[in-house]
């Protein structure tokens, strides 16, 4: 019997946010620590069987949707066997969140281990503001990785933009150009005031999403709204008339949508995390390590879903609450 994971606001959680590492080949200002992140001992970290067992777990709960992050998930050197177990387990959607950097050598295997849905972050096409933005990224390498990407026939390719004035004010159109060229989808993320982003992001830099979509009907034409398939996340679709690249926006600071949310999230230290909006949860390393059986660790989840996955996030009311939670170890 199917066991079904669901939170006391009537949420079904559905999908599942792995991070596998918290150490990233970049450091985007919005995300990390100027330092990079701290050093957690290699014990600290849930190994590859542990996190094939929490698959299991959690494709018998009715998971559909796993998708491998990070910090950077491609610096992880058995993505492809953690790959391999979720579709081992019959995990239909599987997803990779990723700088881009590393794609070009990894783009075919990712394809051929089962990956059908990969975002790729890319806030700027012009290399002086994304070596700024990624503190030293070669935005190069990462539009190399974007093409093999393509070429490999991953079946959904993304863009993902982090909005900031500084960083795509300028270039918005540029980058729906872009992606419109190769046929691939483009999301812009209204910027999260987390850890390293902290005060910033709701200041003058803040870049919401009315004004791009905006400046993008001035200039492109009206945008078509597209039906969103029922798994979907948070991004409202549009597209072009006449155009495949669908145009996404996500909206955590202008409009909530929490009330939908289908979500949890695991680190890379074996911690449940139940929103974004808070970087406590449930520690899963003592029971992977201890005596508790699939069963009990499975009801541990589901008691702590129901329990403590709160309402919504209150980046808006009380962003000083979500200063001390850094993206890279929450997994996006
Ligand atoms: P797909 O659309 O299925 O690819 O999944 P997704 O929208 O979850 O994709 P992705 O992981 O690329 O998320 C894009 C961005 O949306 C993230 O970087 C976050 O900024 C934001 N986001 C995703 N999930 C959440 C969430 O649960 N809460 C909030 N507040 N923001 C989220
Ligand atoms: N706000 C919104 N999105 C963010 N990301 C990282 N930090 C933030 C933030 N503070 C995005 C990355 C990537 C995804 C995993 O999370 O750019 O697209
Ligand atoms: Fe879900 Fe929390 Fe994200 Fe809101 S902020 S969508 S409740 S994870």
């Amino acid at each position: 019997r199917e066991m079904a994971l669901a939170d006391q606001f009537g949420r079904r959680v559905t999908y599942l946010r792995i991070s596998v590492t918290e150490h990233c080949n970049f450091r985007c200002s919005y995300c990390s620590p100027e330092e990079g992140t701290p050093f957690f001992a290699r014990e600290d970290h849930l190994q590859a069987e542990e996190y094939d067992r929490l698959i299991r777990i959690f494709s018998g709960f009715g998971v559909r949707h796993v998708r491998f992050t990070g910090g950077e998930p491609l610096i992880h050197p058995r993505i492809l066997s953690l790959v391999g177990s979720a579709r081992r387990y019959g995990v239909g959607k599987i997803s990779v969140s990723t700088n881009g950097l590393l794609l070009g050598r990894r783009a075919a295997a990712l394809r051929q281990v089962g990956v059908n849905n990969l975002n790729i972050s890319l806030d700027s096409l012009d290399p002086e503001v994304f070596a700024r933005v990624t503190r030293g990224g070669e935005l190069r390498t990462v539009l190399e990785g974007i093409e093999a990407a393509i070429l490999a026939r991953i079946p959904r390719i993304k863009l993902n933009v982090v909005l900031l004035r500084q960083n795509n004010g300028e270039g918005l159109l540029a980058l729906v150009e872009y992606a419109m060229q190769r046929g691939i989808d483009i999301r812009f993320i209204e910027t999260m005031p987390l850890g390293a982003a902290g005060a910033d992001v709701q200041g003058e830099q803040f870049l919401g999403v009315a004004e791009v979509q905006r400046t993008i009907e001035n200039h492109l034409g009206p945008l078509q709204t597209v039906a969103r398939p029922a798994d979907n996340g948070p991004a409202r679709l549009y597209q072009l008339p006449g155009v495949r690249s669908q145009v996404g926006f996500i909206t955590p600071i202008s409009d909530n949508f929490c009330a939908s949310c289908n979500r949890v999230r695991l680190t890379a230290t074996g911690r449940l995390v139940y929103c974004l909006g808070q970087d406590i949860g449930l520690e899963l390393l003592p029971l992977l390590r201890g005596t508790h059986g699939d069963r009990q660790i499975a009801e541990a989840i589901m008691e702590g879903i129901w329990r403590d996955k709160p309402e919504r996030h209150h980046f808006v009311d009380d962003p000083g609450r979500s200063a001390r939670i850094f993206m890279m170890r929450l997994g996006g």
